[in-house]
């Protein structure tokens, strides 16, 4: 296994609309080789989450998983989870606001608002359909990375551009008060 470049704003792979897998590439030893690098990319990042396109290879894969993430320590846990050519269905307009960061967007983060429940249907990365609703902060995480495979990053979703903020800036001003969201939306919607 072996850690691979992330792709950051700018390159243009970013922005490219990243194609579906046949069931047969899935199965293929070389996808599977890289499933396992792009868990590892995003183990080494401390990410919440990595698409295949972040590190240049525009094909529907994510990588998810929040362990007590360092970059996230407020978003509750989420299994690892390998989505493969998703589609995400809203179950409800409801909506809250969640502050992103991204591994390709470096030091910036902002606020996007993003729809509570979902369905997420997708394969597996052994190719059996996932069919089933995330809720909450996780639905939101679902919902970044779903986007990368559009060519989509979350500052095109921020709406309001007084709230985009480094990191320090992010921990000195505004992690308290994103805080106290977060503990409403976990009540509200779960996880
Ligand atoms: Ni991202």
């Amino acid at each position: 296994m072996s850690v691979l470049p992330i792709a950051q704003i700018g390159a243009p792979v970013l922005r490219q609309r990243a194609r579906e897998l046949t069931a047969d590439e899935l199965a293929s030893d070389e996808i599977q080789a890289f499933i396992d690098d792009l868990v590892e990319t995003m183990h080494h990042a401390n990410g919440a989450g990595l698409a295949a396109i972040q590190v240049s290879r525009p094909i529907r894969v994510v990588a998810i998983e929040v362990h007590d993430n360092p970059r996230y320590p407020y978003k509750p846990n989420i299994p690892l989870t390998i989505l493969v050519n998703p589609v995400l269905t809203p179950l409800s307009p409801e909506r809250f606001d969640n502050y992103e960061g991204c591994l390709s967007v470096p030091n910036l983060r902002g606020v996007v608002s993003r729809l509570a429940t979902l369905r997420v249907q997708a394969l597996d990365r052994h190719g059996a359909p996932i069919d089933r609703e995330v809720r909450g902060i996780t639905a939101g995480t679902f919902q970044h990375e779903v986007d990368h495979l559009d060519g989509t990053l979350f500052i095109d979703r921020v709406t309001d551009t007084t709230t985009l903020t480094t990191w320090e800036e992010f921990a000195r001003h505004r992690e308290p008060a994103f805080r106290e969201q977060v503990r409403a939306v976990v009540e509200r919607w779960g996880s």
